[in-house]
């Protein structure tokens, strides 16, 4: 196969979690985080609210600095890069964000907005260039080419966040990390979204990291999903296979919450755990425990580590198997 595109490894993001006793305490918003990105591959990121997607994302754009581990970006260590190297590597690695009215510049004209990768990356090409580009990347994310006068404030929500992600695309990155870049638009413009996501992505041949809440549209964009869980990754898995055998019990429970009854994965009986004291013990446990249904004894003496529980398919728990040998139906 060939070399990952994006390759994190072992990645820890901190931040100030206030005065301590003694000390500024930190924590971490993600924690030991490994995966690989192919190029051309869409990728799907779920997890709950706090969970550390938009810290993921960040600290692989080293928007935010790790505190541990590396990000690897065709091999190369972006942790060790800085300055004008760095801000090379930019041109082929954007993002995209929620709020599209609140990340372009009031000011600024759409036409300038869009220049501006052109400047910085294609500083050679000239303005009447630069405006014909414009044009052309106005037209393919279905805008017209006559609003380049115009200001963010006369665009609706979806046609922001149309204009977003025509800024991403100016500098023809290789990949695209869309963080909740739908998540605040009406139903049906997020479909328009979505699909013009995927248009782009086919023509283009860009890798795709598509946050997102909602599970049923990281089903219909993504290959791959990652799932997350308090600055961990608990389960990997390609798309169908997560969706139709979830094998963590935070899987199950997301994809449950969306699905109908019928279509929700089987669930098993729930071990009882010993009324253990609260001790440090419990806190070397899993992290999802407190809330798990299916918790055991041995989930509060250690943390499971993520293993292969098949053929591209990552999980951490110490009863994935069983919860496999649930999901699997009789032959
Ligand atoms: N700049 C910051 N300073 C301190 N703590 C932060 C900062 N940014 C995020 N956090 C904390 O880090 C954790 C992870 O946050 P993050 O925004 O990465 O989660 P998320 O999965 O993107 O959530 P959401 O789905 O709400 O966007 C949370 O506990 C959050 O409060
Ligand atoms: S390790 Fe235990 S507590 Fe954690 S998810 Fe698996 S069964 Fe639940
Ligand atoms: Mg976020």
């Amino acid at each position: 196969m060939s070399e990952p595109l994006l390759e994190a490894r072992n990645l820890r993001v901190e931040f100030d979690a206030g005065r301590g006793l003694f000390r500024r305490k930190r924590f971490a918003a993600v924690e030991d985080l490994s995966f690989e990105l192919r190029a051309g591959e869409t990728v799907g990121l779920v997890g709950e609210s706090g969970s550390g997607k938009s810290s993921l994302a960040r600290a692989l754009l080293k928007l935010l600095p790790a505190a541990r581990g590396q990000v690897l970006w065709s091999g190369e260590d972006l942790t060790a890069l800085s300055g004008a190297a760095l801000r090379m590597r930019r041109r082929d690695m954007q993002i995209v964000f929620q709020d599209a009215p609140s990340s372009l510049d009031p000011r600024m004209q759409i036409g300038d907005i869009l220049a501006e990768p052109l400047k910085i990356f294609e500083a050679s090409a000239g303005a009447r260039e630069r405006a014909a580009r414009v044009a052309r990347m106005l037209e393919r994310v279905g805008l017209s080419p006559r609003m380049t006068n115009r200001y963010p404030h006369e665009f609706s929500g979806g046609q922001c966040q149309r204009i977003g992600i025509a800024r991403a695309m100016m500098s023809n990155p290789k990949l695209l990390i869309c963080d909740e870049a739908v998540s605040s638009l009406d139903v049906s413009i997020q479909g328009q979204i979505v699909n013009l996501l995927q248009d782009l992505q086919r023509e283009t041949g860009m890798a795709m990291l598509f946050i997102s809440h909602n599970l049923a549209v990281v089903r219909q964009i993504s290959r791959r999903v990652l799932v997350m869980y308090r600055g961990r990754l608990v389960e990997a898995a390609a798309r169908d296979a997560l969706f139709a055998a979830p094998l963590h019990p935070y899987t199950r429970a997301l994809i449950a919450a969306v699905l109908s009854p019928d279509e929700a994965p089987a669930r098993i009986a729930a071990e009882p755990i010993d009324d253990e004291p609260r001790s440090s013990r419990a806190l070397a446990g899993c992290a999802f425990r407190s809330r798990c249904a299916y918790a055991a004894p041995v989930c509060g003496e250690r943390p499971p580590r993520l293993e292969a529980a098949a053929e591209e398919h990552l999980v951490s728990c110490h009863r994935h198997a069983e919860l496999a040998a649930v999901n699997t139906p009789p032959t």
